[in-house]
């Protein structure tokens, strides 16, 4: 019998491909391209799947011009990068890899938080510079994080792993707002207060986001939120892109009205807005927060498993 054929659309281990070729023919990307949507139409004809990454777009344009694909497995908790209501149309089945990295990632949000507050990046761009002299009483003064209110905008998985950190780690008083309020019995552990958004920008000393991106969440912060905000807040960005109004924030973090900013995604990376490029107060990372090895491993594990139920007809661990 055939085997499906997939398109592995970047660059993976390489035992995540020994594992694929034992049940499919496999077109990989060794050197990690990342396509264009063109050539992503022209590596995924006579594909059935494909195991994708944030980069590569399924929308209504990929999915008529690839009739035969049927399964697209996202190793990505997000997938904003998927048109899933044309995909269903088209009957072809998302997959993504949730849970898997809801500690990893919510250990790199806390650690951007306190990085921000404390101007780890800052400081050490300073003594890098060879700008260390002498020590003062005022050098790099930061913030608090124990004690402060950690306001939380997307209380899901992630969210309310970080709200577990601040609170029973750090004594942190936890607010937060979200499309639904928590049951109860998941408020009760860490004392979350669930508040409107102008109550949650207003009151937050450290405000972390961690919603989906959708048309709805597009520059769910911009230049009216941060006004907001205290001016001796921080706002950390480990969700999406786009959530944030960057140009807005650049200013904001210009003119000192917020602190700080974390900020691990933004709008069109890996292009980054070069106002943020120069903003002292900005800590920058490269979309890292889920990665650790073992999360990598887990998350690239979760969507094979997804294409291997899909081609046995079993149904899969995480569809979307
Ligand atoms: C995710 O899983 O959504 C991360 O942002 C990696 O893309």
């Amino acid at each position: 019998m055939s085997r499906p054929h997939v398109l592995v659309a970047r660059a993976v281990f390489p035992e995540t491909l020994a594992r694929l070729r034992e049940h499919f023919e496999v077109d990989a990307n060794p050197d990690d391209t990342v396509y264009t949507p063109a050539q992503l139409i022209e590596r995924l004809q006579g594909k059935a799947g494909a195991f994708t990454t944030g980069s590569e777009r399924i929308d209504a344009a990929v999915l008529a011009a690839c009739p035969q694909l049927r399964v697209v497995a996202n190793m990505a908790v997000g997938y904003n990068n998927f048109d899933v209501p044309a995909c269903t149309a088209a009957g072809v089945l998302c997959t993504n890899t949730p849970d898997v990295l809801t500690e990893t990632t919510a250990d790199f949000g806390f650690a951007l938080m306190m990085a921000t507050a404390r101007r780890m990046a800052e400081s050490e761009h300073f003594l890098r510079r060879g700008e260390w002299r002498k020590w003062s009483f005022d050098m790099f003064t930061g913030s608090d994080v124990h004690g402060a209110t950690l306001g939380i905008l997307g209380m899901g998985r992630i969210g309310q792993a970080i709200a577990r950190r601040g609170a029973l780690g750090f004594g942190m008083r936890v607010i937060y707002h979200n499309r639904s309020r928590l049951a109860p019995e998941q408020e009760a552990p860490i004392g979350a207060r669930y508040v409107d958004k102008a109550t949650l920008l207003r009151e937050a000393d450290h405000l972390v986001l961690v919603l989906p991106y959708s048309a709805q969440s597009h520059h769910a912060i911009g230049a009216a939120e941060l006004s907001l905000m205290k001016p001796t807040a921080t706002l950390t960005n480990v969700a999406r892109g786009g959530i944030v109004d960057d140009a807005a924030l650049a200013q904001a973090l210009r003119e000192r009205r917020i602190a700080a900013a974390g900020l691990d995604v933004f709008e069109g990376e890996p292009a980054v807005h070069p106002a943020l490029l120069n903003c002292p107060n900005a800590v920058l990372t490269p979309h890292i927060a889920s990665s650790t090895s073992p999360t990598r491993r887990a998350m690239v594990q979760l969507a094979v498993d997804n294409l291997l139920a899909w081609a046995e007809g079993r149904p899969g661990p995480t569809p979307i």
